[in-house]
């Protein structure tokens, strides 16, 4: 039975609250002892405690029959959607066993349920966008509220769940709807890691004293979720550009790139204004996603000192870039994840005291092997990266009776089969279309 592990915390939390979780499947401490059966509802503190106690961090909940409910009695997650990962379309599991095979499977969940949820989410910004184009800025902010709250309730069930969000290798049509969805997803996974450092900091005694120079305050849950608003919004100034200057397949002339400019400053402001949308969390995301994050940063607008930047506007700006760069557009292929996550690090490391604890946040967030990047190994194969923890990764052969083994590099001890840094960069859709049969299934749901 597929399931997907929800986090101990946040179950709790949940239960604090008056919400309640029914597994779906009989689950057990470490060492054997059933703690709930598959059909009762978990509605007190005392189970997931004693959980707790045992080490355990996470709760298997199954994605077929399990759910959650939150204090008003309203479904969270987990509403049956398609069916479990079985042998037959993802023919990788007949080779596999043991972790690996569960590994697998529980990705293949994880991708089933967040492509459902982008689907949603690409359907209220497609309403959204429509709506301003009728009415000249007038869209149902509700339906924004209830798309971000959505996005950020995946992420907080399953961090790593923004990894496996549609990425357009092939096509640029969607773009906006795509780009708004993964800036909003990406920004507030890394602004989540980056407010638990400093909630973590605000705990912590003897500090070292670069932890003593940070002074930032944490977000409260109501700051995180207008800020999440923000990023999905980011580029909502774009709508009010003429698409003959925005989808242009060359290079923009002089004056055709300061109008796209305005989308940042002039006006994604003129929408959120024509909304009564005032609140600086969203309105700063959107006015100066493109200013610089450092010291004369280079071909930066609207011209505001990097150190009156606010910090979450700067994760936009970090979000923004990632998600650009990793996707195609009119006038480019997309980059491989992993290239861009080292090129991004470079570009910013060590450039501003402040921008440090943002950084180190953005690149634990997204990993140093971004799930669906491309890796080579020191044999000379090519591999793709499963999971970014240890990483795991498939690699790939042309010979369909000699399928290689899945294998977490970490627990490797081949040298051929470590990863390559220095081979050159390959492009996702080069790399997809170079994906072994058996491949192709799991990569493209
Ligand atoms: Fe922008
Ligand atoms: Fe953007």
């Amino acid at each position: 039975m597929a399931h997907i592990y929800v986090k101990l915390k946040k179950l709790i939390e949940l239960v604090k609250e008056g919400g309640t979780v029914k597994t779906g499947l009989d689950t057990y401490t470490r060492i054997g002892k059933i703690i709930s059966d598959k059909e009762h509802v978990i509605d007190s503190l005392d189970v997931l405690e004693q959980v707790g106690q045992t080490g355990q961090t996470e709760i298997p909940v199954s994605t077929e029959n399990g759910y959650m409910w939150d204090e008003n009695g309203r479904k969270l997650l987990f509403e049956p959607f398609g069916k479990p990962a079985n042998e037959e379309d993802i023919p990788i599991l007949k080779k596999v066993s043991g972790e690996i095979k569960q590994k697998i499977k529980e990705i293949t969940d994880i991708k089933r349920y967040t492509k459902e949820k982008y689907r949603k989410a690409k359907n209220n910004i497609k309403k959204v966008i429509l709506d301003i184009k009728e009415t000249g800025g007038s869209f149902d902010s509700q339906l924004v509220e209830d798309t971000v709250t959505d996005i950020l309730t995946v992420i907080t069930e399953n961090e790593s769940a923004f990894s496996y969000m549609t990425k357009e290798i092939f096509s640029y049509d969607d773009y906006l709807y795509n780009h708004s969805i993964n800036v909003c997803t990406i920004g507030c996974v890394v602004l989540n890691k980056y407010n638990k450092y400093l909630i973590n900091l605000k705990q912590k005694e003897n500090l070292t004293p670069i932890e003593k120079s940070i002074t930032a305050i944490p977000f409260s849950q109501e700051q995180i979720n207008s800020i999440s608003v923000g990023y999905f919004m980011h580029d909502i100034g774009k709508v009010l550009i003429p698409d003959n200057i925005l989808n242009k397949q060359g290079k923009l002339t002089d004056k055709e790139f300061l109008i796209v400019k305005t989308h940042s400053f002039q006006k994604g402001p003129i929408v959120l204004a024509k909304n009564s949308i005032e609140n600086p969390l969203v309105v700063n995301s959107v006015k100066n996603h493109h200013a610089e994050i450092f010291e004369n940063e280079s071909r930066c607008y609207p011209l505001i000192k990097y150190s009156d930047m606010e910090s979450y506007v700067k994760i936009c700006k970090l979000a923004d870039i990632y998600d650009a760069m990793t996707s195609k557009r009119s006038y480019k292929e997309a980059f491989n994840p992993r290239n861009v996550v080292k090129g991004m690090y470079n570009e910013y490391n060590g450039k501003d005291d402040k921008l440090q604890t943002i950084l180190h946040a953005f690149v634990g967030s997204i990993g140093i092997y971004p799930p669906g990047s491309f890796v080579f190994l020191n044999n000379g194969q090519m591999a793709y990266v499963l999971d970014t923890n240890g990483p795991l990764i498939i690699p790939f052969t042309d010979n369909p009776n000699k399928i290689p083994d899945p294998f977490n590099v970490s627990e490797n001890k081949d040298p051929n089969l470590m990863i390559d840094d220095n081979r050159p960069k390959i492009d996702p859709e080069n790399a997809y279309k170079a994906l072994p049969p058996y491949l192709k299934e799991l990569v493209g749901i």
